[in-house]
């Protein structure tokens, strides 16, 4: 399921309507995924009829989305991790540099014991998701305590986060090898924020 809805995206065609729908019902998966990782503990429950053993999320939990593209995936995290806090790094690549410039940052009380889920729907160059990474390490966030989503990542960005930090654990859908002069993810799909918000 995931690599159709992901064809979908790298298709050039496809609108903004389809690549909300589309993009928003990857965040669903990603975020029944990211649930596998997280550390559960075991739960007594009365059924109608008996009692059964079960489990649920031993944390709290806190998202982190690096504006923009990232918002596309909130909504879906929210859904299933209904109580979790919800802090913003606002970070944008310079056009001719593809420096990413920190622009606004609002982080909730995170708890040492907290799971701190970055949501990025792209890794390219990794400078984004390793400034994020630093930010949340410099509030005294424990590198594995966090966990990174993304979309797409190009293998040199995800090779420069896993070799700065290789505690955090990054899940993706897919990983391209190689980027272009400007930086942008090939294949890729392009820009995700401009496709998303209709910014082309
Ligand atoms: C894009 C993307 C990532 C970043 C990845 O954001 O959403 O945050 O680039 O590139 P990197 O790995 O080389 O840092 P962009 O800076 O274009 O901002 P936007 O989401 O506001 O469009
Ligand atoms: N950001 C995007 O949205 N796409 C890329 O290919 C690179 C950075």
């Amino acid at each position: 399921m995931k690599k159709v809805l992901l064809s979908i995206l790298r298709d050039k065609n496809t609108d903004i309507k389809k690549f909300r729908e589309v993009s928003e019902k990857l965040a669903l998966i990603l975020a029944g995924e990211v649930g596998e990782f997280l550390e559960k503990e075991e739960i007594k429950i009365d059924t109608p009829i008996d009692k059964a053993n079960g489990i649920k999320f031993k944390n709290d939990i806190i998202l982190i989305p690096i504006l923009r593209a990232a918002l596309s995936l909130v909504p879906a995290f929210l859904m299933f991790f209904e109580k979790a806090k919800v802090g913003f790094l606002g970070l944008k690549r310079d056009e001719k540099t593809a420096i990413a410039k920190l622009y606004y940052k609002n982080f909730p009380k995170i708890k040492d014991t907290d799971d701190v889920i970055i949501l990025d729907p792209m890794i390219a160059t990794g400078g984004s998701g390793s400034q994020a990474i630093k930010l949340l390490k410099e509030d005294s966030v424990k590198e594995e305590k966090i966990i990174f989503v993304s979309v797409i990542c190009a293998k040199p960005g995800v090779d420069k986060i896993k070799r700065e930090y290789p505690k955090v654990k990054i899940i993706y859908v897919a990983q391209d090898k190689k980027l272009n002069d400007q930086q942008f993810i090939i294949p890729g799909l392009g820009d995700f924020g401009d496709r998303y918000f209709g910014t082309l």
